[in-house]
């Protein structure tokens, strides 16, 4: 099979890395890919967005299925356009990837069909907003509707804060025409988890839970990033919990997406707060997550590729998946100066030393080639991933890596794991 990969972050490196060990996979292309997803696939000169591109790729490439990344090109309906086109693709179609495009639709289907999650209510006005923002108090949570690289969401201390973040997304506009209404919801408290589950129509397959790190610095400190880091399992994630995740959250979407007739597939990803009245939904994503889609790949013995082609075809329930006992843990290398301006093309050193530790994976999420030289060429950069027998040993080799790499322009947090180390 020639297998296409959508995507260039690390994501994407580690989708690449599991389905090039497919015994399925005879040709892997990657649009556009990065310096280390060039190593194991093809990369194509084409962005992950650019929906009329990649259906001509995998044209021109004869591509037999298609795995999407991202959000965006999901949200765009890439999946509906190279399915037109003859191409099997993992992912869902537009109408079903709304479930992460809009917050607004996401939050109608949780109240419709009691899926517990914050209470909300929608705004596209701000002086409305605002009354709203002081009958409930602080802290309390803004989100923009769309898309906003993660950066739409505002958890606001004071009712000030709230007014000036409702400000920032309908009067400012700060994300366009994502920004077009604001949800507003109540501030859950708890810890937070995700729960990854693969998706056709009825056939749910459970796959794991993973931990994020979302603010940029050590003890949680600095702005929000798309993550830091990430290990798999969460401890915090307990069986129990994990069954109430399937039997409130998880089955009851599905159903409800099949009953408002976009019926779902692909990866759904449950963004959980573990709160003391059980686990309740923070999000959906409509795709893995990205750094913890890479500690849960590694955990994975079974074939990928032949699960995501299961989910494809509706054969859900002739797959049974094997999972290395091991804990996994990604370290996020990241530009000093993200999530806010960093420069690109600083020479990184020392990557193929890091790879040779034992139980170790280095993934590029933002990475190029220039002048023979590996230089930095995003915000987040490497995905340093080990394994090990618990989250602490994990951690522990996945540093002794990370030192072993000499790049004076990036920097990374050094607690990835503390909360499953702690406990
Ligand atoms: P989201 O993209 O919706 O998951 O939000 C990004 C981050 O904001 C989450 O990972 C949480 O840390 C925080 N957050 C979002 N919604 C809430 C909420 N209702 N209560 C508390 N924290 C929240
Ligand atoms: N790491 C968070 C996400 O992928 O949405």
């Amino acid at each position: 099979m020639k297998v296409l990969v959508v995507g260039s972050g690390g994501r994407e490196h580690a989708l690449c890395w599991a389905i090039a060990h497919s015994p399925l996979c005879t040709a892997l292309f990657c649009a556009p890919g990065n310096a280390g997803i060039a190593a194991v696939a093809t990369c194509l000169p084409v962005a992950a967005d650019d929906v009329e591109g990649i259906v001509a790729a995998a044209h021109g490439y004869a591509i037999d299925f298609a795995v999407i990344g991202p959000e965006a090109p999901l949200v765009a309906g890439v999946v509906d356009r190279l399915e037109e086109a003859g191409i099997a693709t993992f992912g869902p179609r537009q109408e079903a990837a709304a479930i992460e495009g809009s917050k607004a639709f996401m939050k109608e289907l949780c109240a419709r069909f009691d899926i517990p999650s914050a209470a909300f209510a929608r705004f596209d006005e701000p002086e409305a907003a605002k009354s709203y923002i002081h009958r409930k108090g602080a802290p309390i949570v803004v989100k923009a509707d769309g898309l906003a690289a993660g950066k739409g969401v505002m958890v606001c201390r004071t009712e000030n804060e709230a007014h000036a973040a409702v400000d920032h997304i309908l009067i400012e506009g700060a994300f366009g025409a994502a920004g077009s209404e604001v949800v507003i919801e109540e501030f859950l408290e708890g810890e937070e988890a995700s729960f990854f589950a693969l998706v056709h129509h009825g056939q749910v397959l459970p796959l794991a839970s993973a931990q994020d790190h979302k603010p940029a610095f050590d003890g949680d400190e600095g702005p929000n990033t798309g993550g830091m880091g990430a290990y798999s399992p969460a401890p915090v994630v307990t069986p129990a919990i994990a069954d109430q995740v399937m039997s409130t959250i998880i089955r009851p979407a599905v159903a409800a997406m099949a009953e408002v007739g976009r019926p779902y597939t692909g990866l759904l990803y449950a963004g959980l707060m573990i709160t003391a009245d059980g686990p309740k939904l923070l999000e959906f994503n409509a795709r893995f997550g990205d750094p913890e889609c890479q500690p849960l790949l590694v955990r994975l013995k079974s074939d990928l590729l032949e699960a995501l082609i299961a989910c494809r075809d509706g054969r859900l329930d002739q797959i049974s998946l094997h999972w290395h006992d091991d804990a996994a843990l990604t370290v996020v290398m990241a530009t000093r100066g993200y999530p806010g301006y960093y420069p690109r093309g600083s020479v990184i050193r020392g990557v193929d030393r890091a790879e040779a530790v034992p139980g170790v994976a280095v993934f590029h999420a933002g990475t190029t080639r220039k002048d023979g030289h590996l230089v930095a060429d995003g915000g987040r950069v490497l995905g340093v991933t080990a394994r090990g027998p618990t989250v602490a040993e994990a951690q522990a080799t996945a540093y002794r890596a990370v030192d072993l790499i000499d790049w004076p322009e990036g920097f990374c947090r050094r607690d990835i794991g503390w909360r499953a180390i702690r406990r």
